[in-house]
């Protein structure tokens, strides 16, 4: 069918992000709130077969591309059951999987066997202990082993996220780029956005002085957008199987091109990573609402989609309001 998702700033939104739990395995520390986490109830968090029903819906509307993220989407029993109920919906082009790779090892061929055909890990660090500081957890060895797994069984695109901090990794810069060099992966870097009130200022780092230290290696050509539906701006070093990508949601406003909505793992549509307007998808699934009734709901929020983000006012104020692992990146 033809419909089609249009905000009131011409926008066609056709990308949807779901975090599917707010649960994870690491506890990294630009994400997480410092000290005990809460998570959010059980009885809170849609079932797997409200999310189906909101992809139908969404998928009615326009949507065709489906990311699943988290949290970390393969804490939660039955992952690979969601992921092939997603990846058979009739009028989805595309469904991505966003991980930190910890159960990749073991879940790739499941995942490809599912369907999934492109996914993209967190990986900060090459160095072991500094991923066991970053992440709370000494994983680098089981994060890298999956990436080859996943390589190994999908040949899978693979892309990797590295969210550059100084004094944190930004020694590795270069090092992490070089992978792409060896490697079909496409790394990308992504800037600290200051969803915490920790040492934002002090830690960030901008991808124009990421590139700059990676044009001084080597000379880094643009390239062709890496399939995809994100905001990355993508480069290449002559010769290299693999991209180099920066994600700039800091220093450049990608939102005239954003054409995203979210759904949190309580079932609030979010139109924006940073506004904090949520409408309670879940209260219309769990009150017996038409299909009809959701697609409204879907489309009065996709109209009030606001222009631009106001991250800048989020940054003097020193937080976002709710940790990313909530919101799902
Ligand atoms: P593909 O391009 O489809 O591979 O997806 P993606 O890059 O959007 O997915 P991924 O989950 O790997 O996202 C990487 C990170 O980019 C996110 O976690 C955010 O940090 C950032 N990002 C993605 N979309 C947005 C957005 O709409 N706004 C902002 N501010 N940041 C975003
Ligand atoms: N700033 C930038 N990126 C972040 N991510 C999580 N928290 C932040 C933050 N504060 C990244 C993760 C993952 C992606 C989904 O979001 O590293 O790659
Ligand atoms: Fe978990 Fe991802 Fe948050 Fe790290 S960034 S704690 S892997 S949800």
């Amino acid at each position: 069918n033809g419909a089609s998702l249009v905000d009131a700033h011409r926008r066609r939104i056709d990308y949807l992000r779901i975090s599917i739990t707010d649960r994870c395995n690491l506890r990294c520390v630009y994400c997480m709130p410092d000290g005990a986490v809460t998570f959010i109830p059980h009885r809170e968090i849609l079932r797997y077969e409200e999310i189906l029903r909101l992809v139908r819906v969404a998928v009615e509307l326009g949507i065709r591309k489906v990311r699943i993220t988290g949290g970390e989407p393969f804490v939660r029993k039955n992952f690979l059951y969601l992921c092939s109920r997603v990846a058979a919906m009739p009028g989805l082009e595309d469904v991505s999987v966003t991980t930190n790779g910890l159960l990749l090892e073991a879940y790739a061929q499941g995942l490809f066997d599912a369907g999934v055909r492109r996914i993209n890990v967190s990986l900060d660090t090459l160095q072991r202990d500094r991923y066991a500081r970053i992440t709370g957890v000494d994983a680098f060895d089981r994060v890298w082993a999956g990436i080859l797994r996943a390589h190994e069984v999908g040949h899978f695109p693979i892309k990797i996220n590295v969210v550059a901090m100084k004094g944190v990794n930004d020694d590795e810069v270069e090092a992490l780029a070089g992978l792409t060099r060896n490697y079909p992966f496409h790394v990308r870097f992504i800037e600290f956005m200051p969803f915490r009130p920790d040492a934002f200022h002090e830690r960030f780092l901008s991808s124009d002085a990421i590139l700059d230290r990676l044009q001084a290696v080597g000379p880094l050509q643009p390239a062709r957008p890496e399939n995809g539906n994100g905001p990355a701006r993508y480069y290449q070093y002559p010769g290299a199987p693999g991209k180099v990508g920066v994600i700039s949601p800091v220093s450049h406003h990608f939102c005239p091109t954003c054409n995203r909505l979210r759904v949190t793992a309580e079932g609030r549509l979010r139109t924006c990573l940073f506004s904090s307007e949520e409408t309670d998808l879940r209260a219309l699934l769990r009150s017996g609402a038409s299909d009809a009734k959701l697609a409204s709901a879907i489309l009065e929020a996709t109209a009030r989609k606001p222009k631009r983000h106001h991250m800048d006012e989020a940054v003097t104020r020193k937080c976002i309001g709710r940790p990313m692992s909530a919101i799902g990146g």
